[in-house]
């Protein structure tokens, strides 16, 4: 089981969260989606829109970047995860 840790933000997510979930290739965006937090995903996934970034604030150690389109980061890449959307 992997876990994405929401922390608070007072404009999508006012409290944090804590999401848990066993799907395979599945992407951060649907996860989101999928447990009733606001995203907006206007390419439906295809990484055109960026409207769908996320800032990752640990779990992703190889990479230097902390914002990243969510849709296009898949659960294969990491096993707990913290954000703020
Ligand atoms: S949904 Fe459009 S870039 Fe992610």
């Amino acid at each position: 089981m992997k876990k994405i840790i929401i922390l608070a933000n007072k404009n999508s997510c006012y409290n944090g969260k804590i999401i848990r979930y066993f799907k395979k290739n599945i992407s951060i965006c649907k996860i989101l989606i999928e447990n009733n937090l606001e995203i907006k995903n206007n390419c439906n996934g295809f990484n055109i829109c960026n409207y769908c970034k996320i800032k990752i604030n640990e779990g992703i150690f190889f990479i230097r970047k902390k914002y990243f389109n969510s849709c296009q980061i898949f659960d294969f890449v990491f096993n707990n995860i913290i954000i703020t959307i």
